[in-house]
């Protein structure tokens, strides 16, 4: 059998032809990873969790910029379904790649695989991360992502670390899960602990002390290097700083290089990742220290509990120290007197203040074509919802009356033309951006759009919890935004543009929606963030806060860009393999999947 096929495809309205390629049992993909449910010893207790190749976090993948990789996912789980999502990374021309369950695919079901094609743009070198897009499965099932720069990088530096933050839950997923959307809601808690490159020791109930240790990050004295920090966080707005170690120096946010910016501590919301130049100590400094460690000192913002963790960051001694002038720290026990005081939560943390390190084509106002307000609100009535301009969409059909959640993904329904999840562009126009019938944010290439996601105190039926505010961090698949900043209490143009006066926005994907108080009034706006994006990207994509509770509960949002011409770029004969649950293209034991490839390079 031919593992290979080749076809051509002219599309009358193209000028140029689509050539694409099948493969099947002879293909090697570029990386495997293997997602499976396990029990696991982690920051001294016992997890019942979501694991990529078996740790947490997952191995870190290195891919390079201009090119196509082909990731190849197994779900080894034998009771829930999963996908992958490249964080950060644009799948525009694999739309069936994003990872969106019932958005951009059918999830891999229990003992399936599915061959995952990312493109890789140039000028996208930086930091991403991939991660479950299922549940609650991604707070433990993530790894980094590392798009290395195709020449030398604008930043000279010795080596670099990566150092991702995660966040202990000592429930299972299905607990966290089930919890949350109880009716009434059954509290979760708070963290037992932030995870440092998989480390910690847990708040409560030790019970293996081999696996309740810090973090190392190792470095050697005299030199720079770039860390690049990943929040692969659930729930928990982070601060941290090191121990006598100021003046990092932001070259990097969400896979975009800045101009260089310093500071001394650093904030972070789930799904956003900055890379920072560190300049280590001399040996001199090092001898007059007496020491070769110094804590890194993690803690939680804008919860109900603060959790303070911390990793080590180790000196190699280079420098032949004498002995007795210089120690270490344990890893097996925290500081008894916490060696940073960080601040409270500095809202709009570097807005304003970062910015591009080359031109980004920033839109000017008067390019917007159309503006969107995404009302943000928390609804309880026994049961707790988190509604976006009153949608409120899952992925999990927990309750159709709480929650949007479609029979088939809406990439599926665009290539069956079941138009009962096609979003009408008129009607969403005239809808304040979202069609009512599929609940869905339809944009036509070529628009700007500016939208502004509006905090709104919460609305409490039994009156538990009215006027409640939380912070979010706003995520964008399908390409970036420009960041216009945020502010206090209700957006308006003139707040806004006044803020933007003499500033240059970045592009990122990941961004703070604070909520500037802790609670307000039912109805009463407290706290904005704007965003202007150019729609390019044809695709379903989902913008929603990246909190996985806050996820689980509603706060999600589909986009759909283009019309079907636009995004229906390789012919139906060709995916039919992807429009049924665990069709063709999901490969399992005794069935190797026909996978067409969008693109060449593969
Ligand atoms: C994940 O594990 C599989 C099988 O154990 C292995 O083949 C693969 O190389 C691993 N992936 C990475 C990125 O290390
Ligand atoms: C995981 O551990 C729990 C508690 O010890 C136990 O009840 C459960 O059976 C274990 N599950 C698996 C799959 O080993
Ligand atoms: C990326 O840039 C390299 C070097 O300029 C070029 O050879 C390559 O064609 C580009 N790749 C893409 C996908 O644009
Ligand atoms: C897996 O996904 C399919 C399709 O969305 C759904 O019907 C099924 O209930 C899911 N299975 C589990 C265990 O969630
Ligand atoms: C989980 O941790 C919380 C403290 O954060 C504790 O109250 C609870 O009893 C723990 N549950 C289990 C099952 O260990
Ligand atoms: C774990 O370490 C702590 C602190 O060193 C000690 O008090 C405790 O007895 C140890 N527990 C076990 C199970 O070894
Ligand atoms: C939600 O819909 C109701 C009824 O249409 C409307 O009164 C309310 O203003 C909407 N809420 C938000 C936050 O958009
Ligand atoms: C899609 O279905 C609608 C009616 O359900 C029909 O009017 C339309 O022609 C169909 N479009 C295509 C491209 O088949
Ligand atoms: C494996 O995939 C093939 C083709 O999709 C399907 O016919 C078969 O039922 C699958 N086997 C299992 C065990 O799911």
């Amino acid at each position: 059998m031919l593992s290979t096929a080749f076809a051509l495809f002219c599309f009358l309205l193209a000028a140029d032809c689509l050539e694409t390629h099948v493969h099947g049992d002879l293909f090697v993909p570029d990386a495997i990873l293997r997602i499976s449910a396990q029990n696991i010893s982690i920051g001294g207790i016992q997890r019942y969790t979501t694991l990529v190749n078996g740790s947490v976090p997952g191995p870190e993948l290195r891919v390079s910029e201009g090119k196509v990789v082909w990731i190849r996912v197994y779900n080894d789980m034998t009771d829930r379904n999963t996908t992958m999502h490249w964080h950060g990374l644009a799948q525009a021309a694999s739309p069936f790649s994003d990872g969106t369950p019932l958005a951009s695919q059918w999830p891999i079901p229990p003992q399936h695989f599915f061959d995952y094609e990312l493109q890789i743009p140039n000028d996208t070198a930086g930091t991403y991360f991939y991660h479950s897009h299922v549940g609650f499965q991604s707070v433990s099932a993530s790894g980094s992502l590392i798009v290395e720069d195709r020449s030398n990088p604008p930043y000279k530096y010795d080596d670099e670390r990566t150092i991702t933050l995660q966040e202990l839950f000592n429930l299972t997923d299905v607990d966290v899960e089930q919890r949350i959307t109880a009716d009434p809601l059954l509290w979760f808690g708070e963290n037992n602990g932030f995870l440092v490159n998989g480390k910690t020791i847990s708040d409560y109930g030790v019970i293996d002390n081999s696996t309740a240790t810090l973090a190392v990050i190792e470095v050697d004295p005299g030199k720079t290097y770039r860390l690049r920090f990943i929040a692969a966080t659930a729930l928990s707005y982070t601060s941290f700083a090191f121990e006598s170690h100021d003046g990092l120096e932001v070259i990097e946010a969400d896979g975009h290089y800045t101009k260089p910016l310093s500071t001394d501590l650093m904030q972070m919301g789930s799904g956003q990742r900055f890379s920072v130049l560190l300049k280590t100590k001399s040996c001199d400094e090092l001898e007059q220290s007496g020491r070769l460690d110094y804590y890194l000192q993690v803690e939680t913002r804008e919860r109900s509990a603060v959790a303070t963790n911390y990793a080590l960051l180790r000196y190699r001694d280079t420098c032949n120290l004498p002995e007795s002038s210089v120690h270490h720290l344990p890893t097996d026990s925290y500081p008894s007197k916490k060696p940073i005081d960080l601040p409270p939560t500095i809202s709009g943390f570097l807005d304003y203040q970062l910015q591009p390190l080359v031109p980004n084509n920033f839109p000017t106002t008067s390019q917007v074509t159309r503006r969107i307000v995404l009302n943000v609100q928390q609804f309880e009535d026994g049961y707790y919802v988190w509604r976006d301009s009153n949608v409120s969409w899952s992925d999990a059909s927990i309750d159709s009356r709480r929650y949007t959640t479609p029979a088939t993904p809406y990439l599926v329904s665009l290539y069956t033309n079941q138009t009962a999840y096609l979003p009408k562009y008129d009607a969403a126009i005239a809808n304040g951006g979202v069609d009512p019938t599929t609940q869905t944010f339809p944009a036509k290439l070529g628009e700007v759009l500016e939208i502004v996601l509006q905090n709104i105190g919460s609305i409490s039926k039994t009156n538990v919890t009215p006027g409640l505010l939380e912070t979010h961090p706003w995520h964008a698949h399908g390409g970036h935004y420009y960041d216009l900043g945020g502010g206090p209490g209700a957006w308006s143009s003139e707040a806004m543009e006044a803020r933007l006066q003499g500033t240059l926005p970045v592009l990122r994907d990941t961004t703070m929606l604070f909520r500037y108080n802790e609670a307000t009034q039912p109805d009463v706006k407290s706290g904005w963030r704007a965003w202007r994006l150019r729609v390019q990207n044809p695709g379903v994509w989902m913008i929603h806060c990246h909190w996985l509770q806050h996820m689980i509960q509603g706060m999600q949002t589909v986009w759909v860009f283009g019309d079907a011409g636009d995004i229906l770029k390789v012919p139906r004969r060709e995916v039919e393999g992807f429009l049924t649950f665990g069709g063709d293209v999901y490969g399992n034991g005794t069935h190797v999947p026909e996978r067409v490839h969008f693109s060449e390079g593969g």
